[in-house]
């Protein structure tokens, strides 16, 4: 399929936020995905960037609103703002099951991206905030496309976590123009979207570490080298989670890049055949 004609046909699907809920309080007492410690926790680190992420994104997407004049955009974006809004709900959720079970400080844990993305608020431009939330947006959809995949590592997970992130994933996968859109149409640059993918990449990875040892150290895993070496190989070996996503991590960088240059839609319409509600 060309870039055009998935661009195009992405685009004459209308973004549904969908409300749903998810009875995970027990399966977060435990190593969930894989009875791997150290699995567990990468995705349970994941999980706690989002609602402070999820606001950040909303605010800055929604900042916009006003000046956008096109109707199919103004339909994503509310789109945008409502599934994000659910994701960041259920997430919250997650993360306070989480913390109550595992005896995690959760205000510790958010503490330093809170504030980073606070500053930004403050005192970034706000068309630098949103080429964040673009690049953000797109790391997301990298990773979702791995969730949805057949062999994906999620797929040994437990049937109500699994739910929760397939149902978040094809989400992300459904909506991740809209940032990009949005940015491209208030004037951002391929130079000012580049830079904000490296900076991103180096935060983020810096915020994922600093929750894993956190973790890793409450349970008391910090320091055994196996359950490292094994969690590794898992995400980043060669058959592991990360194993195909170098390739559309660096298709960010290109000048005439669009997010549905990757048409990843059969992985939607999967999805949407094998859930419920
Ligand atoms: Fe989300
Ligand atoms: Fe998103």
């Amino acid at each position: 399929m060309t870039f055009a004609t998935a661009e195009v046909s992405a685009h004459k699907k209308a973004i549904k936020p969908r409300d749903r809920s998810h009875d995970i309080a027990d399966d977060l007492k435990g190593d969930w995905l894989d009875n791997d410690p150290f699995l567990t926790t990468f995705f349970n680190t994941l999980s706690v960037t989002f609602p402070v992420g999820e606001k950040f994104f909303i605010d800055s997407v929604r900042h916009y609103r006003s000046d956008i004049t096109d109707p199919k955009l103004l339909d994503d974006i509310r789109g945008f703002c409502g599934q994000e809004g659910f994701h960041r709900r259920e997430h919250q959720r997650y993360n306070n099951a989480l913390s109550h079970a595992r005896g995690y400080d959760l205000d510790k844990l958010e503490n330093s991206m809170t504030r980073r993305l606070t500053w930004a608020q403050k005192r970034m431009p706000p068309l630098t905030n949103l080429a964040v939330t673009v690049a953000i947006e797109h790391f997301t959809a990298v990773l979702a496309e791995r969730l949805l995949s057949e062999d994906s590592l999620i797929n040994s997970a437990s049937p109500a976590m699994r739910e929760l992130w397939r149902w978040h994933a094809a989400e992300e996968m459904e909506h991740k123009a809209v940032a990009f859109d949005v940015f491209k149409q208030m004037g951002g640059t391929d130079k000012s979207r580049r830079r904000a993918m490296r900076r991103t990449t180096f935060f983020l990875t810096l915020e994922l570490t600093k929750g894993v040892c956190y973790m890793l150290k409450k349970d008391g895993n910090l320091f055994n080298l196996s359950i490292w070496r094994q969690g590794l190989k898992k995400l980043f070996g060669k058959q592991g989670f990360f194993a195909h996503t170098w390739q559309p991590y660096k298709e960010f960088y290109a000048d005439d890049f669009h997010p549905w240059q990757q048409d990843s839609s059969h992985l939607l319409t999967e999805w949407e055949a094998s859930t419920t509600g």
